[in-house]
Order: structure tokens, then sequence, then C-alpha cells
């Protein structure tokens, strides 16, 4: 049968990336994280000592570096200027910092760019903030997917190896300024598409958001 796109949006620890992997792999589909994008872009700029605050230069930086993402069976490698960034990524500095860079209109042009032509012969399943609402208006499937931002929070401090070094209630913080911003910006902001299904998941094991999603999937084609 025909492949569809499959757009996974929604708020900062709610379990889209664990779910859209796993959706993909059901489907044999390829698995887009926007999100790693956007932090490669964040660690690339702190490295580089360029403040999001400077939006000109970081523009012109974003302008000619070379980003490439990689699919490799299930994690996926982001490409720098043919300079893997991957480990950096996922640090507390870079979590922090991600939404700053993130609303500056040179770095969510080229990204959305990227991230089309990644999706043009379909068969994709990616994940973001907003993959159903600008950059795959036409996806076939759209999810909205949320989850208390306790529930959000939990599942985080669980999956960080240095959980020690941050308080569960510092995480809460974080993951309510995160979606603030994200939500408040002025170029496609974190918001669900209209024809986006809402799935709240905080009840909800990865198991079953799985099948959700499959089931729509399947009888989309
Ligand atoms: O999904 P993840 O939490 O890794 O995303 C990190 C950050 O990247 C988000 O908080 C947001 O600022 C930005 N982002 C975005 N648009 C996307 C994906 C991520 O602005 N499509």
């Amino acid at each position: 049968y025909d492949r569809i796109n499959v757009a996974i949006d929604g708020p900062a620890g709610a379990g889209k990336s664990t779910v859209a992997r796993l959706v993909a792999r059901k489907l044999s589909y390829i698995y887009v994280d926007t999100g790693a994008m956007y932090r490669a872009i964040t660690w690339y700029m702190i490295r580089e000592g360029i403040p999001a605050e400077d939006d000109q230069q970081v523009d012109l930086k974003v302008r000619d570096m070379v980003i490439e993402l990689i699919p490799e069976q299930d994690v996926q490698k982001v490409l720098i200027n043919g300079e893997d960034v991957t480990p950096h990524i996922r640090s507390l500095q870079v979590s922090g910092l991600v939404s700053q860079y993130s609303k500056i209109e040179g770095v969510r042009s080229r990204l959305s760019h990227l991230q089309r032509q990644m999706a043009l012969r379909k068969g994709v399943v990616m994940d973001g903030r907003d993959i159903g609402t600008t950059v795959l208006p036409d996806a076939e499937v759209k999810i909205f997917m949320t989850a208390s931002v306790e529930e959000r929070a939990l599942r985080r401090y669980k999956e960080l190896k240095d959980a020690e070094t941050v308080t569960l209630q510092q995480l809460e913080h974080d993951i309510a300024m995160r979606d603030r911003l994200d939500e408040g910006r002025e170029i496609s902001p974190l918001r669900r598409a209209e024809d986006a299904i809402l799935l709240d998941t905080t009840h909800m094991d990865i198991h079953q958001a799985v099948e959700a999603i499959v089931s729509r999937c399947r009888s989309y084609v």
C-alpha cells in the first residue's frame, strides 16, 4: 500500500521520540527527530561562542553550515560540517538554551527546508513542535502528544543518568519554561494543528501510545 507521512508534535518530555521511533519501526518508515537538529545547532553555536541574542551572527553561521541527519538503526546521528555532535546534544546546558536559538528565523527556515526534503518520498515519521502546522501541513496522520507536566518531568527524571545532580522540581520547572518559550515564540510556535489527533499519554504506557498511532496509520492506508 501507499506510504504516508506521520507528524508527531507536542511539548517537551511527552515521550514523542520514543514513541515515534517505535511507530517508524513497526511501519518500516524512517524516523526523523527534528529536536535533535535544533539541539545540534544550539550546541554548535555555544561552542562557537555565538549567543542567541546575536541573531544576525546566528543567521550567518547557520547559512553556511552543512547539517546532516543520518538514520543509523535506532539512534540517529546529527553531523555539523561533518562532525558528529550527537553525544553533546542532550546535555542540560543545551536543553536550557535550545528554545532561545530555535526561535530565530534563519534557524527555523533552514531546518524546515531540510525536514521537508527528508519527507518528500513519504514513509516518514517526524516528531517536533511545528511538524503538523508548518513543516508537513499535508501529513496524512497528525498526532499532538501531551502528558501532564508532572508526569513528563517524572519520565525525564527516570531516564536521566545523572539524576542525582538535578531535582524533580528543577526538571519540572525547566520543562514548563521550555514549553512557555516554544508556545510563545512568533514563528511556528508549538500548538496543535486543527486536524491533529490529541493523544494524552499521562495514563498510557509506551506500548499503548504506539498502538494508538499505528492503528491510525493502518486505517488511513
Ligand atoms: O524534541 P526536543 O525536546 O529534543 O526539542 C528541543 C527543542 O528544539 C524544543 O524545546 C524546541 O525549542 C526546539 N524544536 C523546535 N521545533 C521542532 C523541534 C524542536 O522549535 N520541530
